[in-house]
């Protein structure tokens, strides 16, 4: 089973790039973001909850992501692999998803973390940010308050699969296309 961490700041590429990559190696892309605004725009009391947090770029909490990707691993069992994106963001959702894994007798295969700089980033999400409709992208100050969310609370869990040989740093800017072509030459090794 292979199992990938696509990792990296926001507008680092992770959806743009398991679009391409769920693709080649037939897995299932799980996206807490996307599982987020999925809640969001079906007005569920989760979605009306985690909208309060996400407009402002700051993490929801541990316990509702671990608890939406339980359910997922536990709706998908026939997979052949999954693409987490956006997850884990901190190193207790880390060590959440490694035991769940493990009751699956199943565990990381590896994580390949995007490089991008601040200023590469911010210039993406207020592009995307004119059409995109999601409010974090909407102004500098909440693309900034996510960047430091990440490099406060998410940039640890690199070093956590790092500890176990798993980590594998890429240059996130170029074209889709060359980073797609990093991303596989990594995913081929595991
Ligand atoms: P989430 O949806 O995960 O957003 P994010 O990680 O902040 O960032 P993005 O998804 O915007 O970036 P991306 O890396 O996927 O880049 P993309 O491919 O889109 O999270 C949103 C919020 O939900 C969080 O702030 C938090 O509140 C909550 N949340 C989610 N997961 C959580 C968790 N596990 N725990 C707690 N809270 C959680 O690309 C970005 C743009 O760049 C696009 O327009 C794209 O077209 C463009 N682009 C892509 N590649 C390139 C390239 N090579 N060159 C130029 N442009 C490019
Ligand atoms: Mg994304």
């Amino acid at each position: 089973m292979l199992n990938l961490v696509l990792f990296g700041p926001p507008g680092a590429g992770k959806g743009t790039q398991s679009e391409k990559l769920i693709e080649k190696y037939q897995l299932v892309h799980l996206s807490t973001g996307d599982i987020l605004r999925s809640e969001i725009s079906n007005g569920t009391e989760l979605g009306l909850e985690a909208k309060k947090l996400m407009d402002q770029g700051v993490l929801v909490p541990d316990e509702v992501v671990i608890g939406m990707i339980s359910n997922k691993l536990d709706s998908n069992k026939d997979a052949g692999g999954f693409i987490f994106d956006g997850f884990p963001r901190t190193v207790t959702q880390a060590e959440a998803l490694d035991k769940l894994l493990a009751t699956k007798s199943s565990a990381i295969s590896g994580m390949v973390a995007l490089v991008v700089e601040p200023e590469e980033l911010e210039k993406r999400l207020l592009l995307r940010g004119k059409d995109s409709g999601r409010p974090d992208d909407a102004n500098p100050e909440i693309i900034r308050k996510r960047i430091v969310e990440y490099n406060s609370k998410t940039a640890p869990v690199a070093n956590y699969y790092k500890e176990q040989n798993k980590l594998t740093s890429i240059n996130g800017v170029g074209t889709i296309d060359q980073i797609f072509d990093s991303i596989c030459s990594v995913v081929n090794t595991y």
